[in-house]
């Protein structure tokens, strides 16, 4: 079912359910006050013939009593009276056919057994009555007589039941109007998150992510389509690096497998040793490019870092020993952070040896290359200086974007890598001039330090 509808069949019932609570109301109510609008005539019929016997002073005889009363009344609507002389009916007030309460035995008889006044029911032509037996009695006439008054009950009820057949009539049409103006108020309201719903189709069916909701106003509506079109510009922006990072891999990936091909193809006999030379050296290096993307890729990703407890000077001292052996070059221990953080110790070390390979690739046999760290305030500090040619001011952003590199390197991944080594650490990567030439690079990173063994927790 559609909001639409629900929302609809949602009116509909609450303005049937109200009109049913109110309509069974009236209903209680009417029928209430005809049962004592009833009960109050009869009461009224029997004072007034106490009345009536009374006006007449002593009398003798009883049927000629109850002439005389029959004589000077008449019934209301709905009502009908007569006279019960020993078991017989005597007179009775001119009615409509079906209201010949008279004829009815039972009631005569009841009538003429009566030794009280009583109330009961009966059944006529005309439905059920009320009616009243009243027994007269005069004294030295010994016949029994009674006076019964019958009020047609059900034809009164009639008028109540037309009431609530108008007021039944009028619901429906009360139900309909609402049921109407309902489909129209949910028609209005639902247009605008309709249309959200056909452009996203439209948007998920073409894949066509440059598309956006229009929706103007400034209410939930067209907040939910900024929300969405916000989402859009994410996934856009995310698709189109996406695309873009396998546009570079395929390419990078490419010059090598053609390197390789080209070699096997020209390959005689008398070469075939250095050829395989050759391609195993550069099937190393698609090896490499890939593990770089592979790595790439994965700390993009949450949950990169295993973070724990990192002892930074042994960390710069022990990247410092592992180097050393890579190249003839003056290495040095510039300072070291003698602190506890936490991070992640492996890809703090992955990174400045990074940085270190970096130096080696752009320093001369026997130039100088240091490596140090250190806290500044609440930051950690971690480089790897060298007396190279250092970086021109111009590049020095772009370097860090993966696939930058030099003209003679490697495939630009490795300050890539860095950079989201220290973005995942909640930091960042970056590169300075060295005051004596050459180049710093660093990254810096907020210090979440750990109690040193031996002392209290603190930030000193
Ligand atoms: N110490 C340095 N001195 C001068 N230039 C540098 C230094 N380190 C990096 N660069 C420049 O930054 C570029 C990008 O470095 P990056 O480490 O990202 O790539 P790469 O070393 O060329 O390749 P890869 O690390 O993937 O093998 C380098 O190609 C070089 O031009
Ligand atoms: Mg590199």
């Amino acid at each position: 079912m559609s909001a639409h509808t629900r929302i609809v069949a949602w009116v509909l019932l609450v303005v049937a359910l109200a009109l049913t609570v109110a309509g069974s109301a009236t209903w209680s109510l009417l029928v209430g006050r005809l049962d004592a609008r009833v009960g109050a005539e009869l009461a009224n019929e029997a004072e007034k013939l106490r009345a009536f016997a009374k006006r007449a002073g002593p009398a003798t005889d009883v049927r000629g009593l109850l002439r005389d009363y029959l004589g000077t009344m008449t019934p209301d609507t709905y009502e009908t009276y007569f006279s019960v002389v020993n078991g017989k009916v005597d007179q009775y007030s001119v009615v409509r056919s079906d209201e010949r309460l008279h004829l009815n035995k039972e009631l005569v008889a009841a009538a003429s057994a009566a030794q009280e006044p009583s109330t009961g029911w009966a059944s006529s032509d005309a439905g059920q009555v009320r009616y009243l037996v009243m027994p007269v009695r005069v004294t030295g006439d010994d016949r029994k007589a009674a006076f019964v008054v019958g009020v047609f009950y059900d034809e009164q009820r009639r008028e109540v039941t037309d009431v609530m057949r108008s007021f039944a009539l009028t619901s429906a049409l009360a139900v309909a109007v609402a049921g109407a103006a309902g489909w129209l108020v949910a028609g209005r309201v639902l247009a605008p998150v309709r249309l959200v719903r056909k452009t996203a189709e439209r948007i998920s069916d073409s894949a066509d992510l440059t598309r956006r909701l229009d929706v103007p106003g400034d209410d939930d509506i067209s907040a939910l389509a900024g929300t969405f079109n916000r989402m859009l510009d994410r996934l856009e922006r995310a698709f189109a690096i996406q695309r873009e990072f396998l546009d570079d891999a395929g390419h990078e990936l490419r010059t090598p497998l053609t390197v390789v091909r080209g070699h096997l193809e020209l390959m005689g006999e008398e070469d075939r040793e250095e050829t395989v030379a050759l391609v195993l050296d550069e099937l190393e290096r698609m090896n490499r490019i890939v593990d770089d993307l592979l790595l790439l890729a994965r700390s993009e990703q949450p949950g990169f870092l295993d973070v724990g407890e990192v002892a930074v000077a042994e960390l710069t001292v022990d990247v410092l020993a592992k180097v050393r052996t890579l190249a003839d070059r003056t290495w040095r221990l510039d300072e070291v952070a003698d602190t506890h953080v936490l991070a992640d110790g492996q890809r703090l070390t992955q990174a400045l040896v990074q940085f270190v390979a970096n130096a080696v690739r752009h320093t001369r046999d026997g130039g100088r290359i240091s490596v140090g760290s250190a806290l500044r305030g609440q930051r950690l500090e971690l480089w790897v200086r060298d007396d190279g040619p250092g970086v021109p001011a111009d590049q020095r952003a772009r370097i860090f974007e993966r696939f930058v590199h030099g003209a003679q390197t490697g495939t630009g991944l490795g300050l890539a890598i860095v950079a989201n080594i220290a973005a995942a650490h909640g930091g960042r990567a970056e590169v300075r001039d060295a005051p004596e030439g050459g180049a710093v690079f660093l990254i810096s990173i907020p210090a979440y330090r750990t109690g040193e063994p031996g002392e209290p927790h603190s930030d000193r």
